[in-house]
């Protein structure tokens, strides 16, 4: 079968393995975010880009992924992750890729690269930080300390649509005590403070 052979070895030539943190942006603008998922997807960013330091991974690809994760969100909130996972194989990026976004969402993708896992891990706990920083009067995420998330994660009243078990579930899953995770994200998030909104400005 020397045709087939050829083709499947020209797509995989022209499969793009990286995601760029420009790509990332431009698919953002293409879709139309709002500020306030830009936000998040900054925060993920952030926190990706901790996690490929702590892992010794590629950060410019772990970053754009966590950037883009949500990219399709509001265009197509009923189709979210499936879209940007359509999205994104049409533009040619590798399985890898494809799969991480649509491994974030419940697709049943399988979680089975350490890219997937930490962008699941990071996903849901960002909120939880955002809501944590903004019941303070500062609203500078800055000055959270990981005491006080201690507190709001018991605290089951506290930001109850955020799923506790499934944040403890996920940074097992990426090998990664809970308290530990938590930490990981917050110094990450607290050093784009500006970026995602909470530097204090809001509580002036
Ligand atoms: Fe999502
Ligand atoms: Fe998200």
């Amino acid at each position: 079968m020397p045709v087939l052979n050829v083709t499947l070895w020209e797509a995989k030539e022209t499969m793009k393995d990286t995601l760029t943190r420009d790509e990332a942006w431009a698919l953002i603008q293409e879709y139309g975010s709002t500020e306030n998922h830009i936000r998040h997807m900054l925060a993920v960013e952030a926190a990706m880009r901790a996690y490929a330091r702590y892992f010794g991974e590629d950060e410019e690809l772990w970053g754009a992924i966590g950037l883009v994760h949500d990219f399709d969100y509001d265009r197509f909130p009923d189709e979210h992750p499936y879209a940007g996972g359509r999205i994104l194989r049409e533009k040619g990026y590798s399985d890898e890729i494809v799969n991480a976004v649509l491994a974030h969402g419940e697709t049943g993708v399988p979680r089975d690269t350490r890219l997937a896992k930490a962008l699941y891990a990071v996903d849901e706990l960002t909120g939880l930080l955002v809501a944590v920083t903004l019941v303070r009067p500062s609203k500078d995420i800055r000055e959270v300390e990981l005491s006080s998330v201690r507190k709001k994660w018991k605290d089951r009243a506290f930001a109850a649509a955020v799923n506790r078990e499934e944040i403890e579930r996920a940074a097992e899953a990426l090998g990664v005590e809970l308290w530990e995770h938590v930490g990981i994200v917050l110094e990450a998030m607290k050093g784009v403070a500006t970026e995602i909104g909470l530097d204090g400005q809001a509580g002036r």
